[in-house]
């Protein structure tokens, strides 16, 4: 027995959080029943004085202690643990929180002269003992903060990507470490990245939510404050002379201004004072988003190509930069332009669309490395340029992953290299697209948290790693607007396209909702019901329900005020809506919505918004909510059976993505549906159609209604259109369409194609369910309930996979063995797991044992079950 993952507010070890509403999490590995639990804490690491103890109610997937926690304060917390077999457990953490003042009562300064490029301060302070030091910084757009030429902390594009119309984060860094008895200079470059400039897309200047450089920051020293950003902080050229997040970055040595020992140049404090200027309107608050940091490092090859230019192949997509050593002369350039992929033996970067994605590096005759600082790309080839490089020097080019903290909790592993590659593509992709929020994608001029791509794939993605504090940040914005937009959940969250809208043409959103209606669509706005309720199945956090359920809330009220304002039909056919998005079944083969009817796709989207709001609502004991939601659900689905589903039980709409949606939402007799389903796939020649509405249901939907054979078919097909199409033609991450690479390897033309779009990657929560076979029951949060059923298909002859839930490690594995399949299964120490035998078998053993009965539940341990086929 063993207690991990000992998370505050799901983050690990966090400095800088709100010192309110914490919520503490942990697991326990292991086997066998538990007997107490305690949790202790103290203001001291060896716990000399505990402060509070608790010993009742200590729930692993989220408790709130009884005591009160103050800024500015760190703390230690241990957690003890006793099986029934008199084993013991016990580990401790530690947290702590943010500035003592809660309110953020500190100036913003600014540049004297109007700058949309970039900016740097400068600031020099003496201290004469080193005592416990702390920065609180944030600013606008991106900051870098340095002290005595060492960046402070290990992340990156902080203040991280908030909607800077509501929420400002700001971070706290133990600087303790890099202070010196005498001069200490503090400096901080300023970049656009997400603020301002070209965000989201636009021309130059056109920034979202703002131009211009805005910092904050106070440093404290042995507990009292002894600096604030104010007009005594020097304006100094920063070496970042350009950077624009989708354009990329010009970085000049030449302009550098710390020397290497960390002290400052002479010349750089020629530069003017900053001025005040007003505090941003949104809120300052403590850090919320898990940490982003650069995590992987990737060697490349050198391929010349046959116009001679230099191209660096790192084999994967990945989304980082490149970091790079060399003595560049004094105003040389070397220049790196990113792509993902070569066409005809070059570097092709057309689909890439307006965003420039170059790094420039100007020397200055000294060695020095290189990187950029306020941008990322989503790359696999680099092309370099000024530069002249064997494949010995490519070396030094090191390509560099950026991400949010993701620890893997999911493992795939079959007798399909094919399979398992997949697995990886899509692990990969989340990688390159979960950058403190969930990316459409890494490359061209979007990488937006587009809400429908982030909603089909949480469950995968909550499978795969510990994204738990990445999404809820990422509802914290999205409420925020919500509660702006009179419920709405908008097409990309953070709303950078309306912050402009409204920042240029001054419009505002009206409450009744109706104004929204063209800004949101069925599939993207359901994010606000789909992640928070994914987030509560995954971890069962009662506490984060409860605060998450206000978007849940806010989305079908909206939606139910719109139905209202149109008579209360219950029949969504109005609004502007995506469809299935990118389907393959639309008669014209250019045009982006599929041929389902959108009535009827948001109608079930409606649907299942209430329907969930109510069960929501009943976890978190919100009765009457819970009954005026489901009395509403009730005559939606009754309104939608009466518009969309013939006598004879069929969809009218008759598409794969429709009867999908129908049996995934339990819409119509599924059993007509299911059999439907495969009359289209045959008519189809056995191929899919879906898009980003239909793809994530169908193979669940067609093992839901006995066609299991049907899905494996579909997943293991190698043809396009289907998921190893694409890793038979060498992707290593999932593409936005099933065909953006064409058969002979040519990219497919048009504005829309990225090769690191995660969307179809969905798949893999189905393989977790029902190949590995590792879910949950209906009436679990948390996986305290598993239910083990694999669907067995012979093409798959062995597997093995795990999921490290909530409540500890569930690990499936099975071989098939003529007409016997034996499978080990270990169910972690706080849960259990109903097995069920998958259609056509029955148990036969467990360990050993004979065993009568069709199912068995099984408390923690490690089983081996031995299934007979009946047949
Ligand atoms: C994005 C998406 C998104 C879509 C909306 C695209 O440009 O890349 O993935 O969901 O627009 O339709």
């Amino acid at each position: 027995m063993k207690i991990e993952s000992m998370q505050v507010n799901h983050l690990s070890k966090p400095i800088g959080i709100g010192a309110e509403d914490l919520t503490f999490s942990f697991k326990i590995s292991g086997y066998g029943s538990l007997e107490s639990i305690t949790a202790e804490f103290s203001a001291d690491a060896d716990f000399k004085t505990v402060f509070c103890r608790e010993t009742e109610n200590i729930e692993p997937f989220g408790f709130s202690p009884c005591c009160v926690f103050r800024g500015g304060k760190r703390y230690f917390w241990r957690i003890s643990a006793l099986g029934a077999n008199g084993e013991t457990a016990t580990a401790s953490s530690f947290f702590e929180c943010g500035r003592e003042n809660s309110v953020w009562d500190i100036p913003f300064i600014t540049t004297r002269k109007e700058n949309r490029v970039s900016a740097a301060f400068i600031r020099k302070f003496t201290i004469r003992e080193i005592k416990n030091a702390r920065l609180y910084i944030t600013a606008l757009g991106m900051y870098e903060a340095y002290l005595n030429g060492k960046k402070i902390g290990r992340e990156y594009f902080t203040p991280f990507c908030d909607d800077y119309r509501y929420l400002l984060q700001y971070q706290t860094y133990d600087i303790t470490g890099d202070l010196r008895v005498g001069e200490n200079v503090i400096a901080v470059l300023l970049g656009n990245g997400w603020y301002g400039e070209r965000h989201p897309a636009g021309k130059c200047g056109d920034g979202a939510f703002g131009n211009g450089f805005y910092l904050s920051a106070e440093v404290t020293v042995g507990g009292e404050r002894l600096l604030i950003s104010d007009e005594s902080w020097t304006e100094v050229r920063s070496p970042v002379v350009f950077s624009e997040i989708y354009d990329g970055e010009i970085y000049d040595a030449r302009k550098e201004f710390f020397l290497p020992d960390g002290r400052v140049k002479q010349d750089a404090f020629t530069g003017e004072n900053a001025v005040f200027t007003e505090n941003p309107a949104g809120k300052i608050i403590p850090r919320i988003s898990p940490e982003l940091c650069e995590r992987e490092s990737f060697l490349p090859s050198l391929i010349v190509t046959p116009s001679g230019a230099q191209v660096l192949d790192f084999g994967k997509e990945i989304t980082g930069w490149v970091e790079f050593t060399a003595i560049i002369p004094p105003g040389g350039e070397v220049k790196l332009l990113y792509g993902e992929i070569m066409q005809n033996g070059e570097l092709y970067r057309e689909n890439l669309r307006t965003a420039k994605a170059e790094f420039i590096a100007v020397g200055d005759g000294t060695e020095k490395t290189y990187r950029s600082h306020f941008t990322f790309f989503g790359f696999r080839y680099v092309q370099a340029e000024g530069i002249s490089l064997t494949e010995e020097t490519a070396k030094n080019f090191v390509g560099k992953t950026v991400y949010s903290s993701l620890k893997i909790t999911g493992k795939i592993d079959t007798a399909n290299e094919k399979l398992n590659r997949l697995a990886e593509n899509v692990f990969r992709s989340q990688k390159g697209n979960f950058l403190d929020i969930p990316l459409d994608c890494p490359q061209r001029d979007e990488r937006f948290g587009w809400t429908g791509d982030a909603q089909v794939f949480s469950e995968t993605a909550l499978y795969n790693a510990d994204c738990v504090a990445f999404y809820d940040k990422y509802l914290a914005d999205m409420r925020e607007e919500q509660l702006r937009y009179g419920g709405a959940c908008p097409f990309i969250v953070p709303d950078a396209f309306y912050a402009r809208e409204e920042r240029n043409e001054g419009r505002k959103p009206v409450s009744d909702g109706e104004f929204m209606l063209k800004r949101v669509s069925p599939g993207w706005g359901d994010a606000a019901v789909i992640i928070p309720w994914n987030l509560y199945r995954f971890t069962g956090d009662r506490g984060m329900l409860k605060k998450n359920y206000a978007n849940m809330k806010l989305w079908a009220d909206f939606l139910i005020r719109t139905d209202k304002n149109r008579g209360g039909k219950h029949i969504r056919d109005y609004g502007f809506r995506f469809g299935d998005w990118l389907a393959l079944d639309n008669p014209d083969k250019e045009e982006k919505h599929g041929k389902t009817d959108e009535g009827f796709i948001a109608t079930a989207y409606y649907y299942n918004a209430v329907r969930l709001t109510a069960r929501a609502a009943g976890e978190i004991g919100e009765n009457d909510d819970r009954v005026g939601y489901e009395k509403v659900a009730e005559e939606i689905l009754a309104a939608l059976k009466a518009e969309y589903i013939s006598p004879d039980g069929t969809v009218k709409s008759d598409t794969q993505t429709a009867y999908a949606l129908a049996i995934a939402f339990g819409l119509c007799d599924k059993k007509i549906a299911g059999k439907r389903l495969c009359e289209k796939l045959e008519e189809n020649g056995g191929k899919l159609t879906t898009g980003f509405v239909g793809t994530s249901f169908l193979l669940g939907a067609l093992a839901e209604t006995g066609h299991g054979k049907e899905a494996y078919s579909l997943l293991l097909g190698e043809d396009l259109p289907g998921w190893l199409y694409a890793v038979n033609l060498g992707a290593t991450t999932i593409w936005e369409r099933w065909d953006s690479v064409l058969p002979d390897g040519t990219i497919r033309k048009g504005e829309m194609n990225s090769l690191n779009h995660y969307a179809y990657g969905s798949v893999l929560s189905w393989v977790y369910k029902s190949i590995i076979g590792i879910k949950q029951r209906e009436d679990s949060a948390g996986f305290v309930r598993a239910v083990i059923s694999p669907v067995i298909d012979e093409r798959l002859g062995k597997v093995y996979g795990e999921y490290d839930s909530a409540c500890g490690k569930y690990a499936v594995g099975y071989e098939i063995k003529g007409k016997k399949v034996v499978m080990k299964i270990s169910v972690p120490c706080l849960g259990e797991a109903d097995i069920i035998p998958p259609e056509g078998y029955r148990i036969e053993k467990t360990n050993g044992e004979r065993i009568e009965s069709g199912s068995v539940s099984l408390k923690s341990g490690e089983y081996e079950i031995v299934l007979s086929h009946m047949c």
